[in-house]
């Protein structure tokens, strides 16, 4: 359980924003109506944690009748819980009356519930579990078709691009890493060429594919240079993007990422790309996160194949890379030996490494808690 967020209720929210933007050096990231309730939320980072500055739509909504009687000021605390149904449940228990027969639909995408200050020692509490919508996807033309780009946070924020793996996708990768960057930075992310919810182009995938779709989101966004983040070959494509176009990236952070290609690896790695090997479950889930995911599958294990013709001239583009980067891995990744990030590590000129436990290469198995304040601190320069 974590404090999510802390309510405040405001009477000017323009001023409120600006006052607490200026205190915390912050910058609003989003605004939200929720009708039902009669309130407009306005949200700020605010560490781990957020604002939530609240104001009312109307004299006769919730947040309305608070100010009236008690004027503006502090209004609630959020915890976000897993099971916001099961703390529910085991809170009545207990013996307290929560407000509400059962959770509800709330802002930011959340399911929440309240206990009344007078069980609480005058604190309105809050309990809420993140149900998140899709994130919504723009569409940028590239090729005679089209790439799914998807833009979060606040337009005046650093911008970080975020890229996911070979064979993956936003939706199915690095959605919730855009979700907890979003408070913090400007985030786009996209999905390549012939993944997710992206087009695909004719002739092969190649590292020249997937660094030219970057450069095509960048150029639709107006964004002359960015921070560059890519799980995976993501992160190849990263590394790539800033060694064909230096001028425009700040810093980079790659994850799980392998430059060092032998035979036995393409082997490991291509082998669950067979279509015929995936599992129903895995295969209808495949189906609705890309357009065409046997062919994906097909496309990638071509590419793999390509990867150790390329070793000797990959290492040594790394040793002249000269951007700062963020190398990460999980110790026991299943997919690439520890051996893979220490050796991209040490021939990286100005890196960083980060090891966190883990046994499992999938970016969805990496410990958000724990990486998101490294990869913030990277970027934002603070070390
Ligand atoms: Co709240």
């Amino acid at each position: 359980m974590r404090l999510e967020h802390v309510g405040i209720a405001v009477d000017d929210p323009e001023a409120a924003t600006r006052f607490f933007e200026r205190l915390l050096g912050v910058c609003r990231y989003k605004q939200e109506t929720v009708g039902e309730q009669g309130v407009r939320t306005h949200f700020l980072p605010a560490g781990a944690s957020k604002l939530e500055l609240l104001e009312a739509l109307g004299p006769d909504s919730p947040i309305g009748r608070f100010l009236s009687k008690r004027g503006a000021g502090l209004h609630h605390l959020a915890f976000e819980v897993a099971d916001v149904d099961a703390v529910h449940a085991r809170i009545r228990e207990r013996g307290l009356t929560p407000i509400g027969e059962a959770p509800h639909p709330g802002a930011d995408g959340k399911r929440v519930f309240f206990l009344h200050p007078k069980e609480t020692f005058g604190v309105l509490v809050e309990f809420c579990q993140s149900v998140p919508t899709p994130l919504e996807a723009t569409h940028v033309p590239y090729r005679g078709g089209h790439l799914a780009a998807y833009e979060q946070g606040a337009r005046a924020q650093p911008a970080v691009v975020v890229l996911h793996g070979a064979a993956g996708c936003t939706a199915l990768e690095t959605e919730p890493l855009v979700r907890r960057l979003a408070p913090h930075v400007r985030v786009l992310a996209l999905d390549f060429s012939g993944h997710g919810a992206s087009g695909d182009v004719e002739g092969p995938f190649s590292a020249d594919l997937f660094v030219d779709n970057v450069r095509a989101v960048l150029d639709h966004f107006e964004i002359g240079r960015a921070h560059l983040f890519g799980f995976s070959m993501g992160g190849y494509v990263a590394l790539e993007f800033a060694r064909c176009h230096p001028e425009r990236i700040g810093r980079l952070a790659v994850h799980g990422t392998c430059i060092d290609w032998s035979e036995a690896q393409v082997a490991a790695t291509t082998a669950p790309l067979a279509p015929a090997g995936v599992p129903p479950h895995v295969a209808q889930s495949l189906e609705t996160a890309h357009v065409n995911w046997t062919r994906l599958f097909e496309r990638t294990a071509a590419f793999v194949h390509t990867l150790p013709a390329q070793t000797d001239a990959m290492r040594e583009r790394m040793e002249a890379l000269s951007a700062p980067v963020l190398v990460s891995a999980v110790d026991r990744d299943d997919v690439f030996p520890l051996d893979a990030a220490l050796d991209l590590h040490r021939r990286l000129p100005d890196a960083r490494l980060a090891l966190l436990p883990g046994t499992r290469h999938a970016l969805p198995a990496l410990d958000l808690d724990a990486y998101v304040p490294l990869l913030l601190n990277h970027f934002l320069g603070r070390e």
